[in-house]
């Protein structure tokens, strides 16, 4: 099935993924009660990720907090107003510097240390995959390193929520307490697929489950 071509649906899409995470945003920062925190700490505390680390779709700062225990400082990008506003106000931290951008059209101005995304790359579209793992090619050139962490196909979300295809795009649609509802892309990936895929595109990661549903992965680029 061809992908949501760009001039159709993709761009709303998007657009509806950024809305749902903003009108979500305080919610989400109340979000503490699956076992993340420790995990969270646990993974970060196993890499240290050091330098200067450009942490991708922060969100409200659940691993912003973490990340800046062993980072230099850490350049923190999203799309949501509100999340950098909560995120700030968590973190606390002068070596934090917030950027309001959309992922899909912002382009680094430098190299860092280490690239970081949590519960991002799910929300990639497919038709899209390559050109954001370009855009990270160009924040670590041959140097830095990258590191993941998702919910992966053994999430019990199919199940749970039910996804559906929206023109080659896996969805999800997300209600908020004031009965609205949003369409977000939701796509789970299998760790070995995974791996293969950045392979092919010139990256040496390391692409593993962890816990019941999570996969992390890391590593560096190889090549153009
Ligand atoms: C699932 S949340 C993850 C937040 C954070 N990394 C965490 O794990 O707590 C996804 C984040 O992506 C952000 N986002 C969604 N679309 C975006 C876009 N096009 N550009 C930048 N950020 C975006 C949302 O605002 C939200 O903060």
């Amino acid at each position: 099935m061809a992908h949501l071509s760009e001039s159709s649906g993709l761009d709303e899409l998007l657009a509806e993924q950024v809305a749902y995470y903003e009108a979500d945003a305080r919610a989400y920062a109340a979000e503490n009660t699956s076992d993340r925190p420790e995990i969270r700490r646990r993974l970060i505390d196993e890499l240290r990720p050091h330098g200067d680390v450009l942490e991708l779709a922060c969100g409200t700062g659940h691993w912003t907090r973490e990340l800046i225990r062993h980072a230099e400082s850490i350049t923190a990008v999203d799309a949501s107003a509100t999340a950098l506003t909560i995120n700030r106000a968590r973190v606390r931290d002068d070596r934090v510097h917030y950027v309001a951008a959309d992922l899909f059209a912002w382009k680094p101005d430098r190299l860092y240390d280490h690239v970081f995304f949590g519960f991002w790359l799910s929300h990639v579209p497919p038709s899209r995959f390559d050109s954001f793992w370009k855009m990270v090619g160009g924040c670590v050139g041959l140097t830095g390193t990258v590191m993941f962490v998702d919910e992966d196909d053994r999430s019990t979300l199919d199940a749970v929520e039910g996804r559906f295809d929206r023109e080659g795009t896996p969805c999800v649609r997300r209600p908020l307490r004031d009965g609205s509802e949003y369409e977000i892309v939701k796509v789970l990936w299998n760790t070995e697929e995974l791996e293969d895929r950045l392979r092919d595109l010139g990256w040496e990661m390391n692409v593993r489950p962890i816990h019941d549903m999570f996969l992390v992965g890391s590593g560096r680029r190889t090549g153009y």
